[in-house]
């Protein structure tokens, strides 16, 4: 987590831009900010506690002067979210800045050290180490390069590191090892960053460092460094087209909301990502031994669908599998003739990652699906797919969610066909009916908004929430419950509706809102059963089913009434008023939806 842009321009002030780059990396981290930048042999510091735009309006960051300079936003991890542990940190003669994304895990070792050496530290964080570090190589005789590269060798852990110095004012250096780092080029000048979208703005000419290599840059051009040999590597810009067009709110006064009602079109682009990768993908499941299917938080949700997917349309058995839990439940039995898809929205999840390089070191294939070109999951893997659902801010993945089903829908497809499961005609009916969607989920959100924004108001007192589903929609179940205590922090629970009885049940006590999720399939009549041990316990039902189903109407006390869709893709619309009422909850209390307190959008953290 924790968000880090710098940026060296030829002829004009930094600030104002290092801020908008910020903004677009507060999704990483909102705890804190700050920035540093070098204005006539000074080096300036503005940073505090809080949020990016009110801590501008309050230090003025984009006043700060200065053609150099590094910014940060923060999630942390070691001290507490306030002033003195804000990014940027600096040695003890305040020469050195360094911002810093990830963990040093060797710190407390080195802070030993130094402190018997005389350096006095001023936060609680494992970055501070890092100036100080190269200060101490500096008395010692190295020039400030050198210093930098003996320094940045001792760190063990995840580390992105952005530092710039009155040592030499002209030079910005970026270090990645495990935590993401580009780097950025165009006329005005370089740039570092945490992420491609962040640098949108600015260049569409970008680089994206490797694991173990540090990069120097200076307005008239870049050395990148592998560190562990210290030579040259050779690395071209490539020139990726980032569309900056649904980066801001667009007038609604969420990026959640927004992003929710963007689904109708950016799944259109899901829907219709590339055949042949898709072919490609489904010829290496097809051959594995084993498949697993990992992911965290929502998209391990979307690989929980995934699974069943791959099942009911392919014939194929996929494992899914908490990306976190991947090596200790399944390490042993992982080897050459597995595959592991990994599915994550960012490609930078730091349980995901290290999940997949266990894999790799077994010899496994390693498939992924992600929103985000160029990042390490794409590098990683044999194939991968680009959902392509254009950025999400908000921290609660919403129109990512469904484009990821989207995509495994069409892989799963693609997959039975190859495999003989499906027939061509089969096929091409599948196509008609998925292409539907879009259309679907558009007249889903026309209709439900109005009757969830009352609910919303109706139940936002509610000491806790109960979801259920069956069948392909348990995992639309957890899906909302999910954003309900992310978003809202009333507690909640989900569980396949037949599982209630062994558990949740006991919870149920007069006006305990319980959430149907109850498509007209299969499931159904099953889900009555289960409605009506709920209603007898005083259970409030709240239901979301298809419009003309008069029996579940009758028997739930609030209805959301859903259009026709053909079952088999019934998941994908009918996250939808879990998605809206999770927001409005979140809005009615006074949430903020978009940044919840302690998440953040992508976790580069263990
Ligand atoms: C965090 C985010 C979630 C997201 C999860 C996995 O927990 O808050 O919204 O689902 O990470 O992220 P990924 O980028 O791997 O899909």
């Amino acid at each position: 987590m924790c968000g880090i842009i710098g940026i060296l321009y030829k002829g004009r002030h930094v600030a104002k831009d290092l801020v908008r780059g910020l903004k677009l990396l507060e999704y990483r981290g909102y705890d804190s900010a700050g920035v540093a930048t070098i204005n006539r042999d000074e080096l300036l510091i503005e940073k505090d506690k809080g949020r990016i735009d009110v801590l501008n309006s309050k230090l003025g960051f984009e006043d700060m002067p200065g053609r150099i300079g590094v910014a940060h936003t923060r999630w942390a991890t070691h001290g507490a979210p306030d002033k003195i542990n804000a990014h940027p940190h600096t040695d003890c003669d305040g020469k050195i800045a360094v911002v810093h994304n990830g963990i040093i895990d060797n710190f407390n070792e080195i802070k030993d050290e130094l402190i018997r050496k005389g350096h006095i530290f001023k936060s609680l964080t494992d970055t501070e180490v890092i100036p100080h570090l190269i200060e101490e190589y500096i008395k010692n005789g190295y020039s400030y390069r050198d210093a930098v590269i003996e320094a940045v060798s001792r760190l063990e852990g995840a580390y992105a590191l952005g530092i710039i110095s009155l040592y030499d004012p002209n030079l910005m250096i970026g270090v990645k090892q495990l935590s993401p780092l580009v780097v950025g080029l165009s006329e005005d000048g370089v740039f570092i960053a945490s992420d491609i979208n962040s640098l949108s703005p600015f260049t569409k000419n970008v680089i994206v460092l490797d694991d173990g290599e540090m990069v120097f840059l200076r307005t008239d051009g870049y050395e990148i460094m592998r560190i562990s040999n210290r030579q040259r590597v050779d690395k071209k810009p490539l020139t990726i087209e980032i569309g900056t067009q649904f980066a801001d709110k667009e007038g609604y006064v969420h990026y959640m909301l927004k992003e929710i009602f963007e689904q109708p079109v950016v799944l259109n682009y899901s829907i219709r990502v590339q055949e042949h990768y898709l072919n490609l993908m489904a010829e290496l499941l097809d051959r594995s031994k084993e498949i697993f299917i990992i992911g965290a938080g929502t998209s391990y949700h979307a690989a929980l669908l995934g699974s069943m997917i791959l099942s009911r349309i392919a014939r194929l058995t996929a494992i899914p599998v908490i990306a976190s839990e991947f090596v200790s439940q399944y390490g042993d039995v992982v080897n050459v003739e597995s595959s592991v898809l990994a599915i994550s929205q960012s490609g930078e999840t730091i349980d995901v990652l290290k999940a997949i390089e266990f894999a790799k070191s077994r010899a496994a294939t390693i498939l992924g699906i992600t929103n985000t070109l160029a990042s390490t999951l794409t590098r990683v893997c044999r194939v991968y797919i680009h959902q392509q659902s254009l950025p999400e801010i908000g921290v609660a993945a919403t129109k990512t969610f469904t484009g990821q089903l989207a995509v495994l829908y069409r892989l799963a497809m693609v997959a039975g066909k190859r495999r003989g499961k499906l027939s061509q005609r089969e096929m091409d009916e599948m196509k008609v009916e998925i292409a539907k969607i879009p259309g679907v989920v558009e007249a889903v959100l026309r209709n439900v908004d109005p009757i969830v924004k009352k609910l919303a108001k109706k139940y936002s007192k509610t000491k806790y929430f109960i979801f259920l589903g069956r069948g392909l929609n348990y995992p639309i179940a957890l899906e909302g419950r999910l954003k309900m205590l992310e978003i809202t922090y009333i507690p909640s629970l989900a569980y396949p509706a037949g599982e209630s009885k062994h558990g949740p049940i006991s919870l149920v006590e007069e006006g305990v809102p319980v959430i149907f999720v109850a498509p007209p399939d299969e499931t159904r009549r099953f889900i009555i059963g289960n409605m009506e041990e709920m209603k007898a316990r005083g259970a409030k039902l709240i239901t979301i089913g298809y419009s003309d189903d008069s029996e579940l109407k009758e028997l739930s006390d609030e209805y959301i009434p859903m259009p026709m869709v053909n079952t088999l893709f019934s998941p994908i619309p009918y996250v939808i008023p879990l998605q809206l009422f999770a927001y409005y909850t979140a809005t009615v209390l006074g949430r903020d939806p978009d940044k919840p307190r302690n998440l953040a959008k992508s976790v580069t953290v263990l």
